[in-house]
């Protein structure tokens, strides 16, 4: 092809991509309004649940447990893993036992139990579903406010992420004329917290179900904080009531937009561009970045399409799910543990805390209904509703580890969240973050909470 045809072909796409891109980020969608009353659980139960708040303990009950450890010494033997090889093929079999045979016999069913009911636990029906919570209010001398948080997990964590960093929130703290009200729910379809009984429960109906939680609590205007699909709900909530949440901390900050996608494009040729320099390499260069995602997202594509059949062999087998599961938290807190032979599985976490968190999926047999939460998620219905591409006022702080499963700078997240207070880029961390570092976490959420306090006394004063 002759020079001129190709400089002419290469302007007309570089035109038609800045016309794409002035489209795609100048018209911004409206918040859909979605049904507050939604009804998520059997139809025959509509207007005749009790809505009542009720205590919940968890309880590891005897058959139970039984039946839990005859299956976990009765697996057949684990195919031998391959040479030289550490968790590059998914969770090493060598590794395996080591956790299978601590589950069974050293994890102490009763003092577990016991560790998990620390803290007041409830359910209550939302929109036919009884949603499970922790919700602990702190006792404080006068003078200090207490103000509500909603914390919310994602997959495959529950509310035992959270236990940690839930006593360092509800404590006062120097420097802070405010203390937290904590409650953290587990999502529908998570633990101990209902499935929907029928298809359409994405990050944004969700959403609607904590906020009506929230409401039933007495809370009309509150704080919120997520990762995983957390990080995806609280997105959904700033963007659907953003006249009732008061500040939107995020440990997992994306903008999923095609205005954000071409700025990605075109940042890999020139990432000074769209990064700071110190950054660049959390983006770039994007090969690294389509290979991580061919290489570890799999399991995303398998529960967004499959969940129901891969659920039915891991809701049977606790060795199936223990593998499953705990894999992530290797990879997920440092993708280069994927290199080593026990996955780096203690680096920052016990057997007990990582087996504490399958327990809720074990023992409330949840593993199937928490896989459908993609499939909702990557429904044409719900995607059509284009949530990453409607702006928010919420004030918002994002928190940005280290190995976070992705980056994305300031200018990307100000498309969406217009009121971006700040962002936390930590040298450390990774995706399970409350769990992982409770202390840098909760430090993080009150700095920011802090700041959204002041923002709103800044803009009440300049209103009036
Ligand atoms: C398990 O924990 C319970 C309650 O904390 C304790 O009484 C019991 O001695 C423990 N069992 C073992 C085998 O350590
Ligand atoms: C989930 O769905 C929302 C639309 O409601 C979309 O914006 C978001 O990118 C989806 N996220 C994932 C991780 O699938
Ligand atoms: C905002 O974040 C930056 C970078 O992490 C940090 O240096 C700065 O102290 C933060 N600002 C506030 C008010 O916390």
């Amino acid at each position: 092809m002759a020079m001129g045809r190709v400089l002419t072909v290469l302007a007309v796409v570089a035109i038609g991509a800045g016309a794409w891109y002035v489209f795609q980020c100048l018209e911004a969608p409206k918040a859909p309004k979605l049904n507050l009353e939604e009804w998520w659980g059997p139809n025959e139960l509509k207007g005749k649940v009790d809505t009542s708040i009720r205590p919940f303990r968890v309880q590891f009950d005897q058959a139970m447990v039984q039946d839990l450890k005859t299956r976990l010494k009765n697996h057949r033997p684990f195919t031998p893993p391959l040479e030289g090889v550490g968790f590059e093929y998914g969770f090493n079999s060598k590794a395996i036992d080591p956790w299978v045979q601590y589950w069974a016999d050293k994890y102490n069913f009763t003092a577990r139990e016991k560790f998990l009911n620390q803290f007041p636990q409830f359910k209550t029906n939302i929109q036919g579903l009884d949603i499970h919570f922790i919700r602990v209010t702190p006792m404080v001398p006068q003078g200090v406010k207490v103000v509500p948080i909603l914390l919310m997990h994602g997959w495959p964590g529950s509310v035992r992420e959270f236990y940690e960093a839930i006593p360092l929130l509800t404590q006062q703290r120097a420097g802070y004329d405010f203390v937290f009200d904590v409650v953290v729910p587990s999502l529908p379809g998570y633990g101990f917290s209902d499935p929907a009984v029928r298809p359409g429960l994405a990050a944004p109906q969700a959403a609607v179900i904590f906020r009506n939680l929230m409401h039933r609590l007495g809370f009309t205007k509150y704080y919120i904080q997520g990762g995983d699909w957390g990080a995806l709900i609280a997105s959904s909530l700033s963007t659907l009531f953003p006249d009732e949440v008061l500040g939107h901390h995020t440990n997992m900050a994306v903008v999923q937009s095609g205005c954000n996608y071409v700025k990605l494009f075109v940042g890999s040729f020139i990432p000074s561009l769209v990064v700071d320099s110190h950054l660049v390499d959390r983006m770039y260069p994007l090969s690294n970045w389509v290979a991580y995602v061919l290489e570890e997202f799999g399991y995303f594509h398998l529960q967004a399409t499959k969940p129901d059949t891969i659920g039915t062999a891991l809701n049977d087998s606790p060795s199936g799910l223990l593998a499953y599961i705990v894999e992530k938290f290797s990879t997920w807190t440092r993708l280069e543990h994927r290199s080593r032979a026990d996955g780096g599985l203690e680096f920052r976490f016990t057997k007990d805390q990582l087996i504490d968190n399958l327990m809720l999926y074990w023992s409330s047999k949840s593993i199937t209904t928490s896989m459908r939460f993609y499939a909702e998620n990557m429904s044409k219905k719900n995607l059509a509703l284009r949530m990453d591409e409607i702006k928010t006022p919420v004030p918002t702080w994002a928190l940005q580890a280290k190995n976070e499963l992705f980056y994305q700078p300031p200018s990307f997240l100000r498309t969406k969240y217009t009121n971006l207070l700040n962002a936390t880029v930590l040298e450390d961390g990774g995706h399970f973050f409350a769990f992982e570092l409770p202390q840098l976490f909760a430090d993080d959420v009150f700095k920011a909470v802090k700041a959204f306090r002041e923002w709103h006394t800044k803009k009440a004063k300049t209103e009036l």
